[in-house]
């Protein structure tokens, strides 16, 4: 049995002793109420990658899937047993529990009318069971870190961060801290969908205070919950704000449950996922994305893990399958490939000397990990950190099954006029390493026009079976999948008869 899921045994039996409204709160009957408990979880996941998460739901969890509407988004209905395994899901980035949904939610005319049935709706819905699987999922979540006040709203005095995302100027001096990598990856990762994200704001004072008071809290944090809401709304007819929305609602959900609203440092996270007239009540799973697992050490354009798995998976590895990531900067696609498929071989390279130190500080930073969490050596992992030239691989003809990679943009990267001569060469180069016939690649990037016009010269080597569209923190970006025709390859050279048989 995994430790979630001795976890998860545990706690079915606790007692859920805050003072929630509509909660049984008897030992006995949570435990017995819980065990034949079943709820939809919904679930966040890479924009694009919905089919790949909903079949790995499927696989893993032997539950249907429904995809959402509003991209970016499954569901599906779990045992609460199975809470464990969802935290090990290995596409999905945040998790919360569906308090109700409303399909073809009807929204009145005036914003005065919509509000007010936000409030009334506050004490109509079934929060009962949710809550419990909340309960139960507090040991899954990661540690709670502190969150930064960023602003996702606030339209003024903003800057561009030279990869199309624009920052805060109040974010800009945090820059120089030691978060600046966490900052890059907040912005770079975060698949801008066009969307309204605003919560319900606590007492900005009395959070601050809190902050001082600690040690103190403790004691009254187990008699009142901390609540925020957060009201994420896309869709152009609505004659509200997602400010307004998470604002009036969250206030009745206040005056039914006597929750405290706090907009750091809360329990519950409530969430109002508006998208058109669909609506989606829920309460958070997660606080932090699951993708942040495998990096510590991180670049200027790391590449979230569940993007990472979402692109191998599109390769279906098989055992022994010798897996290369070319370019593979912080090494998050060779280093999730690794820890999902450890039954393969994977070798992450980049002609950055720094890149590739900080791919090996990666691994080792797992490795070290999983010692200490193990108390004994460990066997490691299945992958190695090279530095080399993707024009010019140190491997021999046909010798990679597959090739997983994100390319440089040429915006935070390179130079889009760099990938005019970079993206035919290593196209070219991975052609020559990749097995014909079965060998298959899977590319993403941003310059969709370089890349079109560099494999259309190699249509004899390449094929391209499917193109997903992704949102890399809001720069449209294509992933190719491409499979390795059968064809040999024949080095420019030899093509020209000027170079012998190679031995
Ligand atoms: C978009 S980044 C990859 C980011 C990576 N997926 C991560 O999670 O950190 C592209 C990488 O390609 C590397 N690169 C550029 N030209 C290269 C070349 N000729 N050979 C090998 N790597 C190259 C860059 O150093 C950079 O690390």
């Amino acid at each position: 049995m995994s430790d979630i899921q001795e976890a998860t045994n545990q706690l079915l039996d606790v007692n859920l002793h805050d003072n929630q409204r509509s909660v049984p709160v008897t030992e006995s009957s949570i435990r017995s109420e819980s065990k034949n408990l079943h709820v939809t979880i919904g679930a966040t996941v890479p924009t694009g990658f919905e089919q790949t998460a909903a079949e790995e739901v499927r696989e893993k969890l032997r539950s249907p899937c429904k995809i959402s509407k509003d991209r970016g988004k499954i569901y599906f209905d779990i045992p609460v047993e199975s809470l464990a395994q969802v935290h090990c899901l290995r596409s999905v980035d945040n998790l919360f529990v569906v308090v109700q949904e409303f399909p073809d939610y009807q929204f009145k005319n005036t914003k005065e009318e919509v509000l007010k049935d936000f409030e009334d709706l506050a004490g109509k819905l079934p929060w009962s069971d949710p809550l419990k699987v909340w309960k139960i999922n507090t040991s899954f979540k990661k540690k709670k870190t502190k969150r930064k006040k960023i602003n996702q709203n606030s339209s003024k005095g903003k800057i561009d961060n030279g990869q199309g995302d624009k920052l805060d100027e109040r974010d800009v001096k945090e820059f120089t801290n030691n978060d600046l990598d966490s900052h890059i990856l907040d912005y770079y990762e975060n698949p801008a969908i066009k969307e309204e994200v605003s919560t319900l704001v606590g007492d900005d004072l009395a959070s601050c205070k809190d902050e001082i008071d600690e040690g103190s809290k403790e004691e009254t944090e187990l008699q009142t919950l901390k609540f925020r809401v957060t009201c994420n709304r896309a869709g152009e007819k609505h004659c509200f704000t997602s400010n307004e929305a998470a604002r009036d609602f969250g206030g009745a959900v206040q005056d039914y449950f006597k929750w405290k609203a706090d907009m750091t440092n809360f329990d519950v996270e409530v969430l109002l996922n508006i998208h058109d007239n669909e609506i989606i009540v829920g309460i958070a799973l997660t606080e932090e994305s699951l993708h942040r697992r495998n990096i510590t050490h991180f670049g200027p354009t790391t590449l979230r893990s569940t993007l990472a798995y979402g692109m191998l998976r599109l390769c279906a590895p098989q055992p022994t399958d010798i897996i290369i990531d070319p370019m593979c900067g912080t090494g998050a696609i060779p280093i999730e490939g690794a820890m999902e498929w450890a039954d393969c071989y994977h070798i992450a390279g980049d002609n950055n000397p720094l890149a590739v130190k900080r791919a090996a500080n990666n691994i080792s930073s797992l490795l070290t990990k999983s010692q200490m969490k193990d108390g004994k050596p460990s066997w490691g992992l299945p992958i190695d950190a090279v530095q080399w030239d993707i024009c010019n691989l140190p491997l021999r003809t046909g010798s990679v099954d597959i090739i997983v990679t994100d390319m440089p943009f040429g915006k935070r990267m390179g130079s889009k006029k760099r990938n005019w001569n970079l993206y035919p060469a290593c196209l070219r180069e991975m052609s020559r390493v990749c097995r014909p016939g079965t060998g298959r690649a899977v590319l993403l990037t941003q310059d969709k026009k370089c890349f079109t016009k560099a494999l259309s010269g190699m249509g004899h080597l390449w094929r391209k079976v499917h193109t997903v569209w992704v949102n890399i923190g809001g720069l449209h970006a294509a992933v190719y999948l491409l499979k390795r025709t059968p064809q040999a390859f024949v080095h420019p050279v030899e093509q020209d008869g000027e170079r012998g048989t190679p031995w």
